[in-house]
């Protein structure tokens, strides 16, 4: 594998550097779409309510990249199990994996046709930059990269290290959103758990002396769930996202030159879907764009909705009691003039911190080398792990609305 000519390092607030020494490596990170993800939030809509999540998916990504890194260098087992191209394609994977995402994450998923791990794949394998860097180092390096993400590549230890249960991904992102809310909720100690990962029959397993950092990063899950990635306020600002995308799609099925200033969101509004191209030209500065023009727009419905976004004038939210409830404030909202198709949304939000079901996957679980040389599943040996993943799973449901009904 072709070194770089000197070692590259960049300074990153949670690992202190991120190391780069094979070229190929390198080369992706400086390709046209790696570079798209400087402009997509790795937090969809939580800087609306933490005002300084504004990290990027770049970032996050080349996070992911160095845990990988570090696993496969200093934990002895694997840096003695994986042959060097299969370093490199996990590491490959941990660096490209969220390649396909779109702009605002999840709310924008709502109307694209296709979900962001069929562009990912779709990137990997197709016409891009990213798939010509990858094919010039060996033709089979694209499939195998994409095997790592998609789970399914033969050998099943680098599946576990980029999409397990304690995989690179949460771990980066619990440590790096943490970071960048303020909240101290996803602290973990990672390097703890880096020190005591072993293999046993072609398992990720942490030694039993490990198991307190291990319960730490179900917490810390558990934690930044309810506090970040649920919390109403972002899910707020995403539903009013989603609503806005949902009458843009609406009236471009009705009459398509209704739409002719904001051509940018055309492909993901058609009923075929969007090709990587399309994806690739809309970041999320050409979504805003687009949002911002709409603020003009004939339709008072998307004027309002994008003046909305822009102002941050979010929908209020009230916990759901009954659908007899739900059904008086859509009533209210009508008799307000507000429509309600896009002006009343409701969200249910459910989590539990780790569920050790699909036992036969080895990626759903989370194993612990006991000290006698058992390998027994981490709710088998971790008191604290076993009372929160059997105690009923939590739910929220909450109903959204504009809060001039309220006045
Ligand atoms: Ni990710």
């Amino acid at each position: 594998m072709k070194q770089t000519t000197e070692p590259k390092v960049m300074r990153d607030p949670i690992h202190g550097y991120i190391h780069v020494d094979e070229q190929v490596i390198w080369d992706c990170i400086n390709a046209k779409e790696m570079q798209r993800l400087r402009r997509i939030h790795q937090l969809g809509g939580d800087f609306q309510i933490y005002h300084t999540a504004e990290h990027s998916r770049f970032s996050h990504s080349l996070g992911v990249y160095e845990i990988v890194r570090r696993m496969v260098y200093e934990i002895y087992e694997l840096r003695e199990a994986l042959s060097e191209e299969e370093k490199v394609t996990v590491m490959l994977a941990g660096l490209l994996h969220d390649i396909g995402h779109g702009p605002f994450s999840h709310a924008f998923e709502a109307i694209s046709v296709y979900p962001h791990e069929e562009y990912t794949k779709k990137i990997i394998l197709g016409n891009s930059e990213i798939h010509r860097i990858l094919e010039d180092v060996d033709a089979h390096l694209p499939e195998a990269v994409a095997a790592v993400i998609g789970y399914c590549h033969p050998n099943d230890l680098l599946n576990q290290i980029v999409s397990g249960q304690l995989d690179a991904d949460r771990m980066d992102y619990l440590l790096r959103d943490a970071y960048f809310t303020g909240t101290s909720y996803g602290n973990f100690d990672l390097e703890r758990i880096i020190r005591t990962v072993r293999i046993v029959d072609q398992k990720l397993c942490v030694k039993e002396s490990g198991i307190h950092s291990v319960e730490d990063y179900i917490m810390a899950r558990y934690h930044m769930y309810w506090q970040v990635y649920l919390h109403p306020v972002a899910r707020s600002y995403e539903g009013l996202l989603a609503m806005l995308f949902q009458r843009m799609k609406d009236l471009y099925q009705e009459d398509q030159s209704s739409l002719k200033e904001v051509e940018m969101f055309h492909p993901f509004l058609s009923q075929r879907g969007a090709d990587e191209a399309a994806l690739f030209a809309l970041d999320e500065a050409a979504a805003f764009y687009g949002v911002s023009l709409l603020r003009e727009h004939a339709d008072g419905v998307l004027r309002d909705l994008a003046r909305r976004v822009l102002d941050r004038d979010l929908f209020e939210y009230a916990t759901v009691i009954d659908n007899f409830q739900v059904d008086k404030l859509r009533s209210r909202v009508q008799a307000c003039g507000f429509h309600p198709h896009y002006y009343v949304f409701c969200d249910k939000a459910s989590q539990t911190p780790y569920s050790p079901y699909q036992r036969d996957q080895s990626g759903h679980n989370i194993w612990i080398l006991c000290e006698d040389g058992t390998v027994k599943e981490l709710s088998e040996v971790s008191d604290i792990v076993h009372a929160v993943c059997h105690e009923k799973l939590k739910e929220d449901r909450k109903v959204y609305f504009p809060k001039e009904i309220i006045l």
